[in-house]
């Protein structure tokens, strides 16, 4: 089974701005669907609460939801909630969590990215050109992964990063 992160981070590594992204990339949104559907997403409540009302939870994924007080979402449905995203994860490795596939996202935001940085196998990233506002952002990884592959498109690039052994 593997870990992979998979977020857009700009030149200051700004994620997010008042609940939201602060840039709108179709052609990543279409990348982020092709790599995570049919997959399960790890989440935390932020996030999952900024994502458009057609598509929370995300189709054809199992959408795994981590907060404190699993009450308040207790009332949504097609999610799993979990109190802990580094005992899921673990619990997922272990055999514990059945996962819809051999692949586990972690689709952010900051502090679940923060939390579970050193147990990703590998990092899914879009780079994008310029400094936007922010008040989320993506924590420093790159010391400990290797850039595999790099894409480059207008204004953004597609760059796979894995662990070093
Ligand atoms: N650019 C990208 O790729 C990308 C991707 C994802 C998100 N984002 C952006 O990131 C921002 C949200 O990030 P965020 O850091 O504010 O929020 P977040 O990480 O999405 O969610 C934080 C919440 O997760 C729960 N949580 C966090 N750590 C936990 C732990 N150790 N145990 C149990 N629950 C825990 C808590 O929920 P409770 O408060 O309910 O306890 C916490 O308030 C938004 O702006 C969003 O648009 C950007």
């Amino acid at each position: 089974m593997k870990v992979i992160a998979i977020a857009a981070f700009d030149e200051a590594r700004v994620i997010g701005k008042d609940g939201e992204l602060p840039w709108k990339i179709p052609e990543d949104f279409r990348h982020f669907a092709s790599l995570t559907k049919g997959h399960t997403v790890l989440m935390g409540r932020k996030t999952y609460e900024s994502l458009p009302p057609a598509f929370r939870p995300l189709p054809q994924r199992c959408n795994v939801v981590v907060t404190r007080n699993v009450q308040s979402l207790a009332n949504e449905d097609g999610i799993l909630l979990r109190s802990c995203p580094r005992g899921f994860i673990e619990d997922c490795r272990s055999g514990k969590e059945a996962l819809q596939s051999d692949v586990l996202w972690v689709i952010g935001g900051e502090e679940i990215y923060r939390v579970t940085k050193d147990l990703w196998d590998a990092a899914e990233i879009t780079r994008v050109q310029g400094r936007h506002e922010g008040d989320a952002f993506f924590p420093e990884f790159e010391d400990d992964f290797t850039l595999e592959r790099q894409e480059q498109h207008d204004g953004f690039s597609f760059e796979t990063f894995v662990r070093t052994a």
